[in-house]
């Protein structure tokens, strides 16, 4: 199981210290919001740029974004593994385009309360797929278990149409929540209050791998 710590729990005040705790994640997870797409502010290009400079972990950013097209170049550091936009936003074609154009991993990303289906006429574009175990906007919220059924699901399509996008999950990830996702075929977790709540929070990636 790969592990992508999501910083939007961390000490801003301190996130050299904070890049520093988390050496041994797989990606770092930014979040990124407009206060449109969801309702609330988090942080943007700037920060983004600094912990790009600073860390030698690789990125994986997700918009949560009424405009990705605008926001996609922004977010195009050396370091930048990923974007992932929401089907649920504007110009996700057009997008998934520029995105490729930049020679970045395109990511999916659909809100808990939309169909799998919807994702399908985009899905051989796609590098990554995030499927929301909670609805997007705020750190420390519940596990969404149901949403595993669009996991499972993912990986009969994917085996069954030779695809190789790799399946990651977001929020409410810990220690009572991992067995269930590696059992549906989860590739990824993002996790952000579990790690920064810890005080060891190398030992706190170890577990959840
Ligand atoms: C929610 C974000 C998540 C969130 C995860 O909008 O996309 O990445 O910060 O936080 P936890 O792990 O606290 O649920
Ligand atoms: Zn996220």
């Amino acid at each position: 199981m790969k592990v992508a710590p999501s910083i939007l729990t961390a000490d801003f005040t301190n996130l050299k210290e904070e890049l520093e705790s988390i050496k041994n994640a797989d990606y770092i997870h930014l979040d990124i919001m407009d206060g449109h797409f969801v309702p609330n502010i988090s942080f943007g290009p700037a920060i983004s740029k600094k912990i790009s400079e600073n860390t030698d972990i690789d990125l994986d950013v997700h918009l949560m974004v009424w405009q990705p097209l605008f926001w996609v170049p922004k977010f195009a550091f050396k370091r930048t593994k990923y974007i992932t936009i929401h089907i649920e936003s504007d110009d996700v074609k057009e997008t998934i385009e520029a995105i490729k154009e930049l020679e970045i991993g395109v990511g999916l990303s659909i809100k808990p309360k939309t169909p799998l289906k919807d994702l399908y006429p985009y899905i051989k574009k796609a590098d990554l797929i995030l499927i929301m175990t909670v609805e997007p906007g705020f750190g420390g919220q519940s596990f969404m278990e149901d949403q595993l059924t669009k996991v499972k699901e993912l990986v009969k399509y994917r085996e069954k149409n030779k695809l190789d996008f790799m399946i990651e999950v977001d929020g409410g990830i810990n220690d009572e929540t991992i067995d269930a996702c590696r059992e549906a075929g989860v590739d990824i977790v993002v996790a952000g209050s579990y790690i920064f709540n810890m005080k060891n929070r190398k030992e706190g990636i170890e577990s959840l791998k």
